[in-house]
C-alpha cells in the first residue's frame, strides 16, 4: 500500500523519492514560516494578550485619562536609568527633552544617568516632580563591555538606593527619543518590550543565543517573543531579581570566555523565557527610526534614533 501511494504521488508530481523528500521539507518550512506569531491576529491587529494572559499594551487597550486617575492615588515614584558613556552623551539632550514632553507627565520620575563624562550631561528643564541624578562611572573601551556592565550597575543601584527611593524602575536606551505618550499603562511587576524588527518572525528565526555553552542559550524549539534590550521595567524588587540573575549569567559566560550573540539582550531573552513578563509593551513602545511605520502601529511612542556606529562606538 505504502509503495503504491509512493508510486501514486510520484506519478502525480513527476518527482523522484528525493524530490518528494525535498517537497516535504519545503512544506515543513513553509508551515513554520507561516505559523501565526504570538503578536498579531489573522487580520494583522495586535493580540490583546500573550498566551499566559499578560496584556500587550497598545493604542486602544487603555483609557489614558482613567488610568492616570487610578495611578494618581497611588503616589508612586518611577526610577529611570539611562547609560550615556563616551559619545553616547550626545543623545541625552533629545532623550531628556522628549521624555519631559511624553514620559510619565504628572507623575514622580527620577532619572539616574550613568556616565563617565558628567560635565557633558545637558541641563534640561524638568517638569514638576521630575528629578535627575548623575552617577559617574569609569570609562570603558568596548561597547560590548559597556553593555555587559549595565545589569551589574542596575543591580547595585537598586540595592543601594532604589529599594527605598522608588516603586517602579525602567531601564531605557539613551540613543532613543519619545514621540508619544508613555505613561502608567506601561507599569507592571515585570515588563518587556517586543522588539520592532522581530514581531512578525517565527521563533526559530529569533536571534537568540544558540550555543549551548552560553548561559543565554535558547533551543530552536523554544521562545515566545524576541524582547528588545532597550526597555526593561517593573517593580523595583522584580527588576532587581532580573538584573541580579542576568549579571550572574553574564559572569559565568565571561569566566568561560563566551559572549552571547547580543550581550545583555540575549540574557534578558533567556530570563523572560523562564520568568514571563506580567505585561508586554507592543512595538509602539520600542520602535526604530530606520523602520517605516506599519499598519498595525497606530502611534510610535519611543524609537531608537538613527546613528552612525563608527562615530559613536569606542571600538568596531
Ligand atoms: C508621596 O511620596 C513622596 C515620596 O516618596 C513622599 O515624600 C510623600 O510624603 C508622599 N505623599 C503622600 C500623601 O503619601
Amino acid at each position: 500500500m505504502k509503495v503504491n501511494l509512493y508510486l501514486f504521488f510520484r506519478a502525480l508530481t513527476g518527482l523522484s523519492l528525493i524530490g518528494l523528500v525535498y517537497l516535504g521539507i519545503t512544506f515543513h518550512w513553509i508551515k513554520l514560516l507561516y505559523k501565526p506569531p504570538n503578536v498579531l491576529d489573522s487580520e494583522g491587529n495586535f493580540l490583546p494578550m500573550a498566551p499566559w494572559s499578560a496584556p500587550i499594551v497598545r493604542e486602544g487597550s487603555f483609557d489614558p485619562k482613567l488610568i492616570d486617575e487610578i495611578y494618581k492615588k497611588k503616589n508612586i515614584t518611577i526610577a529611570t536609568t539611562v547609560f550615556a558613556l563616551g559619545k553616547y552623551t550626545q543623545f541625552l539632550k533629545d532623550f531628556l527633552e522628549s521624555a519631559e514632553q511624553n514620559y510619565f507627565v504628572g507623575f514622580r520620575v527620577h532619572y539616574y544617568v550613568f556616565t563617565d563624562l558628567p560635565e557633558q550631561v545637558p541641563t534640561v528643564k524638568l517638569g514638576g516632580d521630575h528629578h535627575l541624578t548623575v552617577l559617574k562611572v569609569a570609562t570603558s573601551n568596548r561597547w560590548q563591555e559597556i553593555s555587559l556592565r549595565r545589569m551589574e550597575r542596575m543591580e547595585k543601584l537598586i540595592e543601594n538606593r532604589l529599594l527605598n527611593e522608588a516603586d517602579y524602575v525602567f531601564s531605557l536606551d539613551v540613543d532613543s527619543k519619545f514621540y508619544g505618550r508613555w505613561g502608567v499603562e506601561s507599569l507592571g511587576s515585570l515588563v518587556g518590550a517586543i522588539h520592532p524588527w522581530y514581531y512578525k518572525t517565527h521563533n526559530e528565526w529569533f536571534p537568540y543565543e544558540r550555543r549551548p555553552e552560553s548561559q543565554a542559550y535558547i533551543p530552536y524549539s523554544e521562545g515566545d517573543y524576541y524582547y528588545g534590550g532597550a526597555v526593561i521595567g517593573g517593580l523595583v524588587k522584580d527588576v532587581y531579581q532580573l538584573a541580579k540573575t542576568c549579571r550572574e549569567q553574564l559572569d559565568i559566560d565571561a569566566a568561560n570566555s563566551i559572549e552571547a550573540a547580543w550581550q545583555e539582550e540575549s540574557h534578558l531573552n533567556k530570563y523572560f523565557l523562564y520568568n514571563k513578563p506580567s505585561k508586554l509593551l507592543s512595538p509602539e513602545y520600542l520602535w526604530d527610526d530606520r523602520k517605516s511605520k506599519t499598519p498595525e502601529i497606530k502611534i510610535i511612542r519611543f524609537s531608537q534614533v538613527y546613528k552612525n556606529y563608527h562615530e559613536i562606538r569606542p571600538n568596531p
